[in-house]
C-alpha cells in the first residue's frame, strides 16, 4: 500500500477511534436504540412521571418509537366508577408520544384481574354488558391514536389450572376472553389485538398460551398477537425464551415483548439481612426501627429501603445485567423476523416498578444519570455484528 494511502487509512482509523471515544456514553449522544434495532420497534412504558422531566422526554424521543402507559390507561384509572371516565393523563401521554413523528402508542390494558374496579365483575347478569361498554368507551376514545391493545392481561393460571381463578372467570366464566376480543374488534376494527402475559418462557405456561390463542384462532376470534411481557432476570435460562418464540411462531400471529426489564444482580433484603446477621428485626418497635435504619430507613410504601449499593455491588450488578441482555438479544436476533416490537417497562434505571419495594435493580440499558450502560453497548455491538 502506497505511503499516501497508508496515511489516509491511518487517519480514518484514528478518527473512528476518536469519534467512538468522543461519543462517550451520554444517552443523548449515542446511536438511537430505535435505529439500531429497526425494523423492530423499540418501546418504553411511560406515564405522567415522564412528562414531569425534560430529560425523560428527550430520552424517549431519541431512543424509542413506541410507548405504553404504565398505569393510566388501566381500567381502574380510566373508569374507576361506572360511567365516569378519566382520560386526561393518558391523553397527555398519547399527545406527547404522537408528537414524535415516528412513534406509535400501545394500549394497556382493557381487561385484567388487577387494577380493575370491582363494579365491572360484581353482577354476572351485567358483566358482559359492562365489559363491552368499558371496552367501547376506551377504544373509541383512542381510535386512530392507539394502534394496538393488550385486550386481556394475565388470564392464564401460574399453577396447574388453565385460566387464572379471577373475578373474571368467577363472574363471566371461562369464555370472557373470547368476548373481550370480539368487543374490542367491534369497537375498533383497525386495532391490533394482543393477549398479554408474563412468564410465557415457562414451558407449561407457554403451552397454555399456545393452546389459548390457537383455540381463539380456530373459533374465529380476532386475536392478532401475543405479548410476552419479558420481566426477566439475571439468573434465568434464556433458551426458554428461544423455545417460546419458536412455539408461538407456529401460530402466525404478531409477537411483541411488551414489558421488558431485567431484574436482579444486586443485594436483596433477605441476603442483606443475612449479611447483617438480622434474619428478622426483633426487640421493641424502637429497636426494630433502629435495626431497619441500618438498611437506610423505610421506602415510601413501608417497605424496607435498601441502602445505596456500594460501587463494587453496582459493578457486579452491571456485569450480570449486561450478560443477561446479551443472552436475551442473541435470542431476539435469531427470531428477528418474527418480533414486531420490544417495549422496555421503563426508560432508565431511575424509575422502575421493580424498585418500588426494597429490591435494588438496574433493569434497563440507560442508568439513572441518563448514561448508556455497558448493556446498551453490548446490545449495539451484538446487533451490528451481522453474523
Ligand atoms: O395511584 C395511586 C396513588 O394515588 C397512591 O397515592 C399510591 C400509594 O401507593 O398508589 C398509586 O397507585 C400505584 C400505581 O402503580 C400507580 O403508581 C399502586 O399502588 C401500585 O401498585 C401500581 O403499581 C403498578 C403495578 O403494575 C400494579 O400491579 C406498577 O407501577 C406497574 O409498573 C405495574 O405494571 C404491571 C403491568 O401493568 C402488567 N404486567 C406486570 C407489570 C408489573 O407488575
Amino acid at each position: 500500500m502506497k505511503t499516501g494511502k497508508l496515511l489516509i487509512f491511518g487517519a480514518a482509523a484514528l478518527l473512528t477511534a476518536c469519534s467512538a471515544a468522543y461519543e462517550g456514553n451520554d444517552a443523548f449522544q449515542v446511536t438511537p436504540l430505535k435505529d439500531i434495532l429497526a425494523p423492530i420497534r423499540v418501546g418504553a412504558a411511560i406515564d405522567n412521571w415522564t412528562l414531569q422531566n425534560e430529560q425523560n422526554m428527550e430520552l424517549f424521543s431519541r431512543h424509542f418509537n413506541s410507548a405504553t402507559c404504565e398505569n393510566s390507561m388501566k381500567p381502574i384509572e380510566t373508569e374507576r366508577n361506572e360511567g365516569e371516565f378519566t382520560f386526561d393523563t393518558p391523553d397527555k401521554v398519547t399527545d406527547f408520544v404522537l408528537g414524535n413523528k415516528d412513534a406509535v402508542m400501545r394500549g394497556h390494558c382493557l381487561i385484567w384481574h388487577s387494577q380493575c374496579p370491582s363494579w365491572l365483575t360484581e353482577d354476572s347478569t351485567l358483566v358482559f354488558q359492562r365489559m363491552k361498554e368499558h371496552i367501547f368507551a376506551v377504544m373509541n376514545h383512542y381510535k386512530g391514536k392507539v394502534y394496538c391493545w393488550d385486550v386481556v392481561n394475565e388470564a392464564i393460571d401460574d399453577g396447574p389450572g388453565f385460566l387464572r381463578n379471577s373475578q373474571w372467570t368467577r363472574c363471566a366464566g371461562q369464555h370472557f376472553i373470547d368476548s373481550a376480543f370480539v368487543y374490542a374488534h367491534q369497537a375498533d376494527p383497525d386495532a391490533l389485538l394482543f393477549y398479554n402475559d408474563y412468564g410465557l418462557n415457562n414451558p407449561q405456561k407457554r403451552e397454555k398460551c399456545y393452546q389459548l390463542v390457537k383455540g381463539m384462532l380456530e373459533r374465529g376470534i380476532p386475536v392478532h398477537g401475543i405479548g410476552m411481557q419479558g420481566h426477566y432476570n439475571v439468573t434465568m435460562d434464556y433458551s426458554t425464551v428461544d423455545e417460546s418464540l419458536t412455539r408461538f411462531e407456529e401460530l402466525g400471529v404478531l409477537i411483541q415483548f411488551t414489558e421488558l426489564d431485567i431484574a436482579g444482580g444486586g443485594p436483596d433484603r433477605r441476603s442483606m439481612r443475612r449479611q447483617m446477621g438480622q434474619d428478622r428485626p426483633n426487640g421493641t418497635q424502637g429497636q426494630q426501627q433502629d435495626q431497619m435504619a441500618a438498611f437506610g430507613g423505610y421506602s415510601g410504601n413501608g417497605g424496607l429501603q435498601m441502602p445505596e449499593l456500594t460501587d463494587e455491588q453496582k459493578m457486579h450488578q452491571d456485569s450480570l445485567v449486561t450478560e443477561a441482555y446479551r443472552k436475551f438479544f442473541t435470542v431476539v436476533k435469531k427470531h428477528r423476523k418474527s418480533i414486531h416490537t420490544i417495549t422496555f417497562w421503563g426508560l432508565s434505571d431511575n424509575y422502575s416498578w421493580l424498585n418500588s419495594r426494597s429490591r435494588q435493580n438496574a433493569p434497563f440499558l440507560f442508568d439513572g444519570e441518563y448514561k448508556a450502560k455497558n448493556a446498551y453497548f453490548a446490545v449495539r455491538e451484538l446487533w451490528n455484528n451481522r453474523k
